[in-house]
């Protein structure tokens, strides 16, 4: 059978786009940057992006396309009767929970959406949209009512299949969603006071450094990214061999980088201007976005009304493309590799991040009580995919590129499709096998106290 594909070079760098650009960064972003003191925290963030996002990214990609297969099928192809066939497993795994607890947050920007249709802004103070938001995300129905209707949608979407439904959709999304938050930019730097998010953002402070900074920044570099669970993998089985995995990687990560940043541009001089801790958590940017609209636009309702629909609607929308990618991880494997049907394999992936959705949607308000060393539910899925799982399958990859691929495949597909030289595949090579594993392994010892 022949494989589905990508139409066109930009619907491939929207559609990874699309999968990198999503609640990570409009919403996680932001909250742990102001949980890790700022501008530091960014510097630290860039430094793991560029050493050990892109690497692993073109290798995800290398990877991916060389195999024409799910993530599992992919090592089983390259890496014969070995092993290696776990990390794909793997990274399923870290897929399916992610999925789940993310599909939540997913369904609170639906329930935004739908407050911003009925005009349920207006006239609010800044105390009245954080009362709200505890309200919301504590009731035992309407957030789980959102999180089952955004996995139907996704899950609707995947069933479509990869051309008509991802890239079709990434195409016309993420342009508009660019420009709407670099209005917001303006809107958010025009608010008084907002000087002082501006300079938590831009000056570094490295005395509230700390080794649980470095281990932040890097799982959100991971995320932020869809890198070590093989969801660029996934993707680049779709890419045609004219596709130059190095620039589109690099356009992939300039993209999301640039649109995380911007976030921050508007979350921090909105949350100083109303004052609203930086470090307040997940609920950062549910109180602090609607004040932007009603402080920057109080005096013309209809912009008010017009704009904070437009922004949740596209940052649902956002989220959507993440979704579509977790979602066909999983799927794909489950079709490929059990010869499940695309729609069984797909209702099989819907109903498991259902019911752990629930769980983790449950968890933050009448399951509150139950923690798991110290985490609830939510938090701990956070905390264990994007610290540990994400990094650690990102160390693997890069393992399996760097050390255990065949050096010709990796150049071949590194070169084709032009404009890469000899010397950027070598430190790439270098990079990724010696830097890598030392940075990625130096994070995780350093947290466990290590080097203190
Ligand atoms: N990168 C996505 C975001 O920033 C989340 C994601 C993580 C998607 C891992 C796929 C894989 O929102």
């Amino acid at each position: 059978m022949k494989r589905a594909n990508f139409g066109s070079k930009i619907g491939v760098v929207l559609a990874s786009a699309g999968s990198a650009v999503g609640l990570g960064n409009v919403w996680r972003f932001p909250y742990e940057t102001g949980q890790n003191g700022g501008a530091a925290f960014i510097l630290i963030y860039l430094g793991c992006v560029l050493l050990l996002g892109m690497p692993i990214m073109i290798s995800e990609f290398i990877i991916g396309r060389h195999s024409q297969a799910n993530t599992t099928g992919a090592y089983k192809f390259l890496a014969p009767n070995t092993h290696w066939k776990w990390l794909g497993f793997w990274g399923v795994m870290t897929g399916f929970l992610i999925l789940s607890y993310y599909s939540v947050v997913a369904g609170w920007t639906l329930e935004y959406v739908m407050e911003a249709l009925l005009n349920g802004f207006t006239g609010k103070i800044p105390s009245d949209f954080e009362a709200s938001f505890v309200s919301f995300s504590q009731n035992p129905w309407r957030p789980l009512l959102w999180l089952a209707f955004f996995l139907l949608l996704t899950h609707f979407i995947i069933i479509k299949g990869v051309e008509k439904g991802i890239e079709r959709s990434s195409k016309i999304m993420m342009p508009m969603l660019f420009l709407i938050i670099v209005m917001l930019v303006f809107c958010s730097l025009s608010l008084d006071g907002s000087e002082k998010g501006l300079e938590f953002l831009l000056k570094p402070d490295f005395s509230k450094v700390t080794s649980g900074t470095f281990l932040g920044a890097m799982g959100q570099a991971f995320f932020s990214l869809s890198l070590g669970m093989g969801c660029l993998c996934t993707y680049a089985s779709y890419f045609n061999k004219n596709t130059n995995l190095t620039k589109t990687a690099f356009s992939v990560a300039g993209i999301d980088t640039v649109i995380a940043v911007l976030a921050g541009l508007i979350i921090f001089p909105a949350a100083f201007s109303v004052g609203i801790e930086p470090d307040k958590g997940a609920s950062l940017v549910f109180i602090t976005l609607p004040n932007v609209f009603q402080s920057a636009f109080g005096d013309v309702p209809v912009l008010a009304y017009v704009f904070s629909l437009m922004f949740y609607l596209l940052l649902a929308l956002a989220a959507l493309t993440s979704t579509i990618s977790l979602h066909e991880v999983a799927t794909a494997y489950l079709h490929e590799e059990f010869g499940f049907s695309r729609k069984k394999a797909a209702w099989c992936v819907t109903g498991c991040c259902l019911f752990l959705g629930v769980l983790c949607s449950l968890s933050l308000g009448v399951f509150q009580w139950f923690k798991i060393a110290g985490f609830t539910f939510f938090d701990l899925f956070d905390f264990v995919t994007a610290k540990l799982m994400l990094p650690l399958g990102g160390l693997f990859i890069a393992i399996f590129a760097g050390w255990f691929l065949d050096k010709k495949i990796v150049k071949d597909e590194m070169m084709t499709g032009g404009g890469v030289s000899v010397r950027l595949f070598m430190a790439y090579r270098f990079v990724l096998r010696y830097f890598v594993p030392v940075g990625i392994s130096a994070i995780f010892l350093n947290e466990l106290g290590v080097f203190s």
